[in-house]
């Protein structure tokens, strides 16, 4: 199939973003939340996914349909023939899925920076989902994202990738600005819960349980299956989850649910690129009160 040309990064609103994400913006900002919305955000390559599985078998259970439509993503406008929708649209539009659900809760998921968040999220007081990954091994698993989606800007080599990481010039911005801004407004606005992907990876039991309390469910009888099913064996393997109908990705290049590990970025990292890395990172990350499970 003849993919589109890879999109470039522009300035939008003070980050870096692409048309794929910003050409439904007038629906997206003017999109009306309901109270009982649950939002599932991060950065790219955090885990969103992950939550997103979880948060609808939590509420749910096991169902046949594609994650990607059951848990759409708000701020998307990409045309339908690089998905895999099974709906005969020309392109799928997040805010048109949304709308068009019948679930209740809807579960939503975005990677927009919290100040891109549409207004009547707040005025809702919706629930939200933050999950954040460490800064190294977020630039990883977003560099072979990227080598294989269409719909992102070409990644071009490790080296000058990393660069541009720390540059805050990638889609939906500054991994730093991200997780910080998320982190700040989690202490005014108390219907955030915040996560980290090494701690799911280190309990992921202990991690829903927190999650449902969060989401006032009790935790379900069939918890063991739940954790069974969102382990990283069973979501690469399942095809509704694993994107693996999803034409915009190459999956010779790469997989979308990849290696699933802590750490993976010392196979990338040069002792060079980390000392580097490590300076740019205390600075980028001084006043923040943002502490990770693991040692960046
Ligand atoms: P890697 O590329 O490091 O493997 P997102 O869903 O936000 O795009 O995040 C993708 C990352 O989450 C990928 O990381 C993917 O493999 C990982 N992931 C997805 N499902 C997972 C699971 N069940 N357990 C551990 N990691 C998972």
């Amino acid at each position: 199939m003849d993919h589109p040309p890879r999109p470039e990064l522009f300035d939008f609103h003070g980050i870096s973003m692409t048309h794929y994400f910003t050409s439904n913006w007038e629906n997206v900002q003017k999109f009306q939340a309901r109270p009982d919305d649950v939002f599932i955000a991060s950065y790219p390559k955090s885990g969103n996914t992950w939550l997103c599985y979880i948060l609808d078998l939590l509420y749910f259970g096991p169902t046949s349909m594609f994650l990607q439509q059951r848990v759409p993503n708000l701020e998307i406008n990409i045309p339908a023939r690089l998905t895999a929708s099974r709906e005969s649209v020309a392109t799928v539009l997040g805010t048109d899925h949304i709308e068009s659900m019948q679930t209740s809760p809807r579960l939503i998921r975005t990677h927009l920076p919290v100040h891109l968040i549409p207004k009547s999220v707040w005025e809702k007081n919706c629930r939200i989902v933050y999950v954040a990954r460490n800064a190294k091994d977020s630039v990883v698993s977003y560099y072979h994202f990227e080598r294989m989606t269409v719909i992102f800007p070409e990644p071009g080599d490790w080296d000058s990738y990393l660069k541009r990481f720390m540059a805050g010039k990638m889609v939906f911005g500054s991994w730093y600005d991200h997780v910080n801004n998320w982190w700040k407004r989690k202490q005014s606005y108390s219907n955030v819960h915040f996560m980290f992907y090494e701690d799911l990876i280190e309990n992921t039991g202990r991690e829903i349980e927190k999650l449902s309390t969060f989401l006032g469910l009790s935790p379900p009888e069939e918890m063991e299956r739940i954790i069974d099913l969102v382990q990283f064996d069973k979501m690469k393997t399942n095809n509704n989850v694993n994107m693996s109908g999803f034409s915009g990705m190459n999956f010779k290049v790469s997989t979308f649910i990849r290696k699933g590990k802590v750490g993976d970025w010392k196979n990338h990292f040069t002792v060079a690129q980390n000392e580097e890395f490590e300076e740019d990172y205390k600075i980028k990350m001084k006043n923040s009160t943002l502490k990770f499970p693991i040692k960046v």
